[in-house]
């Protein structure tokens, strides 16, 4: 990176002036801010004024100065600062700015220059033969991903080799510098990876929404691979469960009728027990005896329970 410091006074010119397109533009670029913030318009100003003269003069620093109302030291030091301001006459056709930072480095910027070297001159800012060109090494311009990298003018020219800068320069040289298109010079969309994505690649089949057409019976049924089980059902084989009894028996009919229906047809799951306790035998709620089958106690109690309130 070189030093930068404002050309030698041979070549300044002793004025500056915008035309009268950019002194239009300009008051009307200076309005755009809030009263009182107006020198926040020196960067485009000092760009406009590049950008009619080809570089930065020392007279449009002053120029632009005065137009904002500020210190000259105060331009100065902004258009020092920013590599994209030219302090010096440089190439009419192009002005290459090869980035030399690491990665751009790492991956051929040395290259690049020798390519500058070669074509147009072995210095630094300084012109070819015909005035067309130059070149300088910048700092990082921001295109890491796609390095190594060029600027001319205001395009980044990416994911350069030598042989294609070759080719870039020879086309600005020949006036045809906007038939070349900026950005990565390779199969390569913006900064996405070379050759196109390489990630995430694989087909996504999305979640069904109900918006989704919903499938046929038939085709519910045949997506079904496993039948309907009753695993989830209790094996509840409890005397009390069974559908046949329609407890609780609250009316006489009712209560006969579970009577017959416990006396001529086994629960489920149970064997009826002979040696049952009979009604009364066995103190109300208390656990049954060892060996009987609990079963056999709900039909029991429920016809000695109905047979009382058939009674009364
Ligand atoms: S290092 Fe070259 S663009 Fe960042």
């Amino acid at each position: 990176m070189s030093v930068r410091r404002l050309a030698e006074d041979q070549v300044q010119p002793a004025i500056f002036a915008f035309n009268d397109e950019n002194a239009v533009w300009a008051e009307a670029t200076i309005r755009k801010y809030p009263a009182g913030r107006q020198q926040s318009a020196v960067i485009p100003l000092l760009m406009r004024a590049q950008e009619q003269d080809g570089w930065v003069t020392r007279a449009a620093i002053e120029f632009v100065a005065n137009k904002l109302d500020m210190p000259y030291i105060r331009v100065l030091e902004v258009a020092t600062f920013y590599t994209q301001f030219q302090l010096k006459p440089v190439g009419t056709r192009a002005h290459i700015q090869v980035c030399g930072t690491t990665p751009c480095m790492l991956r051929g910027a040395e290259d690049l220059m020798k390519v500058c070297q070669h074509k147009i001159h072995h210095d630094p800012f300084a012109l070819n033969a015909a005035g067309t060109l130059s070149w300088e090494e910048v700092e990082c311009q921001g295109a890491c991903v796609n390095a190594p990298m060029v600027i001319i003018f205001k395009d980044a020219y990416e994911d350069l080799t030598p042989e294609r800068l070759e080719e870039i320069i020879d086309a600005f040289e020949a006036g045809k510098g906007d038939e070349i298109k900026p950005g990565p010079q390779i199969d390569r969309i913006f900064s996405a990876p070379e050759g196109g994505p390489q990630t995430l690649n694989d087909e996504i089949k999305p979640v069904r929404t109900n918006l989704d057409p919903q499938p046929s019976a038939e085709e519910a049924a045949a997506a079904a691979s496993v039948p309907p089980a009753d695993a989830a059902r209790p094996k509840d084989t409890a005397p009390e469960t069974d559908p046949k009894l329609k407890t609780p028996a609250t009316a006489p009919a009712a209560a006969a009728e579970n009577a017959k229906a416990a006396e001529t047809q086994p629960l489920s799951g149970t064997a009826k027990s002979k040696s049952a306790p009979k009604a009364g035998s066995a103190v109300e709620g208390a656990p049954p005896e060892e060996g009987a089958v609990s079963g056999d106690l709900k039909p029991k109690r429920t016809r000695r329970k109905t047979t009382t309130e058939g009674e009364s």
